[in-house]
């Protein structure tokens, strides 16, 4: 591996996993990233990489959906690695508007295995980046394995299990020697806030309402991004071609209980300037439709075959990011101008407007 193609290198896990390959691992090689910048694509992700790492790593700005330009990029550079990370990610907005997941993320992971294809002369590997969410709701118990059949329930899910499979049968109709990881939620820095952590942290500090979907009592298995970033790192390198793995936080928790630790947690690392506790801002609000009562991964086949390992557990990791956050304020405020005040009004308009009392 020598020359990465990272798709999606502006979004959140994908910014973070090109840090990580360049500030943190021996990998000695070039990265490309290749990114459309949606709303969720912010080169401030990155920044100052090109000054630091000037022959390894470039930015493209392109769309994995416009095929001539994705030709141009792999015959421009010696590209011999592709991780995939670019789709829309955001089950929320999926139900609102669905046609954007599956252009980018059918078509475009079609477009990239196609490219795979006429190049696999010189591809070391196709490393493809998905969800658990592709297998459905869990009841109170067990763990989604890498056997537990597809049952996507959001478009964005249905989306992702798409690219899944078309990923699988470019290996086994083609030989296009990938891998594929299916992750639980992710969370750290560089999120965007319309995810459930950054959200209500965002909100907790601005005294807003916390609105929790439902009865709050849905389940997710929460990975901190940069042992998801290391997980990956890992099947790249120790993986067998053709294999999925599984990668959890080992970290499942009640939506309800997130959000009163972030709320505790910010009480004492950002003391509120009344005494009221920010628990105070929860808001119980109209359940997604389709919502998946409960996520829960089994990674012991990435366990076994790589020894990975998470490093954090959901409070070093939630104190980490609750961190990041209170010490990254401008990019909190650049990320959150027009195009996200819009969504927010129309996601949320029973609290457009409202202050709350923290
Ligand atoms: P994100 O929304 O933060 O970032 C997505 C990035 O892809 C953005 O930079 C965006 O500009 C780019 N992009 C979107 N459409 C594009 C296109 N047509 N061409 C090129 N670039 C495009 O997403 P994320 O949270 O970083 O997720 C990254 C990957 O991980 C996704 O494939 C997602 O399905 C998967 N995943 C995420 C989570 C999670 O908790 N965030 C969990 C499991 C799996
Ligand atoms: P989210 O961060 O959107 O990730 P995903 O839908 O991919 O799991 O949501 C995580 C959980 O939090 C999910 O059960 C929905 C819930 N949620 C809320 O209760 N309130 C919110 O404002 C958001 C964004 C999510």
């Amino acid at each position: 591996m020598q020359c990465i193609l990272v798709t999606g290198g502006c979004g959140f896990i994908g910014a973070n996993f090109i840090r990580f390959l360049l500030e943190d691992t021996d990998f000695s090689g070039r990265i490309i990233n290749v990114d459309a910048l949606t709303y969720a694509g912010n080169p401030e992700n990155l920044e100052g990489l090109d000054r630091r790492f000037p022959d390894r790593y470039r930015f493209v700005h392109a769309d994995v959906c416009d095929r001539e330009k994705m030709a141009e990029i792999f015959t421009t550079y010696p590209v011999d690695t592709v991780c995939h990370f670019a789709a829309e990610s955001h089950v929320d907005r999926s139900i609102v508007a669905p046609d954007a997941f599956i252009r980018t993320n059918i078509m475009g992971t079609f477009n990239l295995l196609e490219l795979a294809r006429t190049h696999q002369d010189r591809l070391a590997l196709f490393h493809h980046v998905s969800t658990d969410e592709v297998f459905g709701s869990l009841d109170e118990t067990g763990h989604f394995t890498e056997k537990t059949p597809y049952d996507p329930s959001s478009p964005y899910s249905a989306s992702k299990a798409a690219s899944d499979h078309l990923v699988r049968a470019y290996h086994r109709t083609y030989k296009i020697p990938v891998t594929l990881s299916n992750c639980s939620n992710n969370y750290g820095p560089y999120q965007f806030p319309e995810k459930l952590i950054p959200l209500m942290i965002l909100n907790a500090l601005e005294g807003r309402p916390l609105p929790v979907y439902g009865d709050g009592r849905n389940v997710r298995d929460w990975l901190y991004v940069k042992d998801h970033c290391r997980a990956i790192w890992m099947i790249m390198q120790q993986g067998r071609w053709g294999e999925t793995y599984n990668i959890g936080g080992r970290s499942e928790m009640k939506n309800i209980d997130v959000v009163r630790m972030i709320c505790d947690l910010l009480d004492e690392m950002a003391p509120p300037d009344g005494k009221m506790s920010r628990r105070n801002l929860i808001s119980f609000v109209k359940d997604r439709p389709g919502h998946d009562l409960r996520y829960a991964m089994d990674s012991s086949k990435l366990e076994t075959e790589t020894g990975w390992k998470p490093a954090e557990s959901f409070e070093s990791g939630l104190r980490k990011t609750i961190e990041w956050y209170l010490a990254h304020s401008s990019w909190v405020g650049r990320v959150r101008d027009g195009e996200y005040q819009t969504w927010m009004d129309r996601q949320y308009p029973e609290m457009r407007g409202r202050k709350g009392s923290a």
